[in-house]
């Protein structure tokens, strides 16, 4: 065994370490370290050749307040000192703070949370707490999404080529189509189509045993890894209705669209709806700790009086963790960077749109707050996507990888959304006109690569 304290840190060294003792996520396991970041700062990051970059994805959209905020950074160290963590069968201030500042932040009458390591952990609790609280074996889940890497989490990614390889696990899953009217699985347009991806739920509901069978649907209010869709006003309003008339429970996976990243605290305060469950993570800390939660309606939370709560971890409701959230969530607040998201998110999705005028490559682009898509396509008329839907998992370089390399080379990082032809920026929330205006333009040359690829 080498010397434990001083492990050889020259850049090859670290090289060789990344790609001999490294799992890299979601890829082939490559034979080149990817870029190794030193520093960051705000909406920017500082790899280890001196260059500095713009983040445009918020780190797949947790960052929302920024890298280095000095006030949680100071938080951090403050409760490193005082206590990092201890057993979660007693309490802990900030665990306590945390609860009651989750239950004043989320919709209605959300009040008891399960308080756990990430997003996808966060989607297993709500799972168990639907079967447990409903006594029913059966999920809807919606194509076209993603909710987490852990079995339970993978088996309810529906139509996420990550999900191919894995063996289900956890729930019966049942799969219905979303409401992703560029390309709507009823052919029909929006809004005379009466919204057919709603109601279909409810005939899905009747055929797979009702009340008796199934016990949540969950979804993500604003679909994100699957290519930022964006439903009609009155879809989620009417799946509450469905819900409600089945007695089953309505899980908002909101672990990318929580925290102001839509324009408002969570997306579902746009229409206004209430879900059963909502699950949090990302922008519940901005990365800075490791942190989620599963947070549940008050009846949900008090039926756990009577049944015992069959869930927990040794690191639940972690000590540094919630004092991180507690030192994130007023920034929110503070800085009013739910209301810059609006305000910025519009900016942003008319330059995306004047992107899509200019560059044969874009066949449609959607978004709220500062969270929007481009869908890359071969041709516009036809839809036909630049990028086939299973070329995330096949070896080899693709039309989306090269312009990802422009991009990279360019200094800016964007999110990959899946299937591979939507890209996704979602900057920090504190980003304003001129950093978007910088974010734009590199777009702007990048897509000339995806051009390429397209017919005029
Ligand atoms: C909507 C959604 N749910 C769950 C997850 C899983 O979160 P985590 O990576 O923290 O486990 C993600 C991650 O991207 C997500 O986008």
């Amino acid at each position: 065994m080498i010397d434990l304290t001083s492990i050889p840190e020259d850049k090859d060294d670290l090289d060789r370490y990344e790609v001999e003792n490294n799992f890299q996520s979601w890829s082939y396991q490559p034979d080149e370290s990817p870029l190794r970041v030193v520093s960051a700062e705000g909406v920017r990051f500082t790899t280890e050749d001196g260059r500095e970059r713009l983040d445009f994805s918020s780190c797949f959209i947790s960052h929302n307040i920024g890298h280095q905020d000095e006030r949680v950074v100071d938080a951090i160290c403050e409760q490193a000192r005082t206590l990092t963590s201890f057993a979660p069968s007693l309490s802990t201030k900030p665990r306590a703070k945390l609860a009651k500042m989750l239950s004043e932040v989320t919709p209605g009458d959300l009040e008891r949370s399960f308080i756990s390591l990430g997003g996808a952990e966060a989607n297993e609790a709500a799972i168990k707490i639907c079967h447990q609280f409903t006594g029913r074996r059966k999920i809807i889940t919606r194509y076209r999404t993603y909710h987490g890497g852990t079995a339970t989490a993978m088996s309810l990614s529906a139509g996420d080529s990550r999900n191919w390889a894995q063996a289900q696990g956890g729930a019966e899953v049942v799969k219905v189509p979303l409401p992703y009217c560029y390309r709507c699985s009823f052919g029909q347009t929006y809004p005379s189509c009466d919204l057919r991806c709603a109601t279909h739920v409810e005939e899905v509901i009747e055929l797979e045993g009702g009340s008796e069978q199934v016990g949540g649907i969950i979804a993500e209010p604003v679909t994100g890894a699957n290519g930022i869709i964006v439903p009609p006003p009155e879809y989620f309003p009417m799946l509450r209705e469905i819900c409600d008339r089945w007695g089953i429970l309505l899980i908002a996976d909101e672990v990318m669209t929580g925290f102001g990243r839509t324009g408002k605290w969570f997306a579902m305060d746009h229409w206004d709806v209430v879900p059963d469950i909502l699950t949090v993570a990302k922008g519940l800390t901005c990365g800075y700790v490791p942190l989620g939660a599963t947070v549940v309606r008050k009846h949900i939370g008090d039926a756990f009086k009577e049944t015992f709560f069959s869930h927990g971890a040794t690191y639940a409701g972690h000590a540094l963790g919630c004092a991180t959230a507690l030192s994130v969530i007023p920034i929110y607040q503070t800085d009013n960077l739910i209301e810059n998201s609006e305000k910025m998110g519009q900016y942003m999705l008319e330059k995306a749109q004047e992107l899509k005028e200019k560059h044969a490559c874009v066949g449609d682009v959607r978004g709220l707050g500062l969270f929007v898509g481009l869908e890359l396509v071969k041709n516009k008329q036809t839809k036909v996507p630049l990028t086939a839907v299973d070329a995330k998992i096949r070896k080899g370089p693709n039309p989306k990888m090269k312009i990802a390399a422009k991009l990279s080379e360019l200094g800016i990082m964007t999110m990959a959304a899946n299937p591979v032809n939507v890209i996704a920026i979602a900057p920090p929330l504190i980003a304003n006109k001129d950093e978007i205006d910088e974010g734009i333009a590199l777009l702007d040359q990048a897509l000339e690569v995806g051009d390429s690829f397209a017919e005029e």
